[in-house]
């Protein structure tokens, strides 16, 4: 059993080792027990207090003792690649990530789906699928130019980062600021997920405005690892995604070395069971953006360069009105996963694993089938949507698939014939 600390954003501290973590500074003559103190930086050191993220490490060895880098080709479909051509305003859809044939860990295992903006304007998203069937032994990896949001779809994942372990299955998320050195484990064997690299602002929790003080993800359900180190030495290699490129250099040591930390930048987890869903108790919907879990704010005031919402389980009592999801065309892009179950909008085709895009202004919402029935639904009782779990990266860039997404085996060609169905009811009178 894992300890956590648990708030959103808060400052902790935290030593595996007692008097690791100096007491009135940050970086005494001589830090106790022989460590290094190393500072690290999420934000800009001038950022307002209330977005300053630092935490300062109190290491082994300092994170600057590796060797030479030089370009990395064992995970060539994760990348930025997202070109600069046409992109096709039509709907994709895509079956699940298929697991990997060979042996793969999380960071081979990643296959770039699609994305906007890049590492190098400090804005936009990268969108990756993984499908891993074995453990990083020996490798660490960072990513430099994005926080990782990672979503279990099947599998847990063992996250050993620099400042803690956290574990996370599905139903659950992680976050990994940038920067930060971690190793994945699979307790079950293998694993599938998505993951989402956020260039922009880091992801914080929504304003609530009217709703109030409580509602959709709480501050005390964020949980952060305890300060927990490895000091193992071996021919070990580091992997660094910098610019939209991964590079590696042979390391002598583990890096999960640090002893004791203090700060407000570390990695996290949040359990998306714990979400709670406000809905309309009397007609109609509210825009998807009040399942809003986590938001990443563009330079414009209330328009997100990436919002993660979910849709999890709820219950549907609204009165005269078409409970599923209503067909609509966004100014901005959405990038859909299903993590659990079944999603209300679709009567089939959106699997487990599976993927959905549907760019700025293209026309999309409930299949035929899902359509007709809840035409006809009876209205009197609550629809109850138990199991269900499904995810949204949303951007308000337009969203460019990947050559590999589009040519994928796993793309679903036929997706648009699933309103092909819908009959013309019209009937003046
Ligand atoms: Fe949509």
């Amino acid at each position: 059993m894992l300890n956590y600390m648990s708030g959103f954003g808060n400052t902790f501290v935290t030593e595996a080792v007692p008097g690791a973590v100096p007491v009135g500074r940050n970086s005494p003559q001589k830090v106790a027990h022989g460590l290094y103190a190393e500072q690290l930086s999420g934000t800009a050191f001038t950022a307002p207090r209330s977005e300053n993220r630092r935490s300062w490490l109190y290491r082994i060895r300092p994170a600057a003792m590796h060797g030479s880098f030089s370009p990395f080709d064992g995970a060539p479909g994760f990348h930025n690649d997202f070109g600069d051509g046409p992109v096709t305003p039509e709907q994709l859809r895509w079956d699940p990530l298929p697991l990997p044939r060979g042996p793969a860990d999380w960071v081979e295992g990643l296959f770039t789906m699609a994305g906007n903006g890049g590492p190098a304007a400090l804005t936009g998203v990268g969108i990756h699928l993984y499908a891993a069937n074995r453990d990083m032994r020996g490798r660490f990896f960072y990513d430099a130019d994005a926080e990782l949001l990672i979503v279990p779809q099947q599998g847990r994942l063992r996250l050993c980062t620099e400042l803690g372990v956290l574990e996370v299955e599905p139903r659950e998320i992680a976050l990994v600021p940038r920067g930060i050195r971690f190793r994945v484990e699979l307790p079950d064997g293998q694993a599938r997920g998505y993951a989402c690299e956020n260039f922009g602002a880091q992801l914080r929790l929504p304003d609530l405005g009217p709703i109030g003080s409580n509602g959709l993800a709480a501050t005390r359900d964020f949980l952060y690892p305890v300060a927990a180190y490895e000091e193992d030495e071996g021919d070990f290699e580091l992997v660094g995604k910098f610019q939209g490129h991964l590079w590696r250099a042979g390391i002598g040591h583990s890096p999960l070395d640090v002893v004791g930390w203090h700060g407000n930048y570390a990695p996290c987890k949040y359990d998306l069971r714990r979400f709670n869903a406000i809905g309309s108790i009397s007609f109609d919907h509210p825009d998807p953006s009040i399942f809003l879990v986590l938001t990443s704010p563009s330079d414009t005031p209330g328009v997100g360069n990436l919002d993660f919402a979910i849709f999890p389980p709820r219950i549907l009592a609204m009165q005269d009105t078409f409970r599923p999801p209503w067909f609509h065309r966004n100014i901005a892009s959405e990038f859909m996963g299903l993590v659990h179950g079944e999603y209300d909008a679709k009567a089939e085709g959106f699997a487990p694993g599976g993927a959905s895009l549907h760019n700025c202004m293209t026309g999309h919402g409930p299949d035929a089938a899902t359509f007709e029935k809840a035409s006809k639904a009876d209205l009197s009782k609550p629809d109850v949507i138990a199991d269900t779990m499904a995810i949204m990266f949303e951007t308000r860039a337009v969203i460019r698939p990947t050559v590999q997404a589009l040519d994928a085996a796993h793309r679903q060609r036929d997706y648009q014939a699933c309103w092909a169905g819908l009959r013309k009811h019209f009937k003046p009178a």
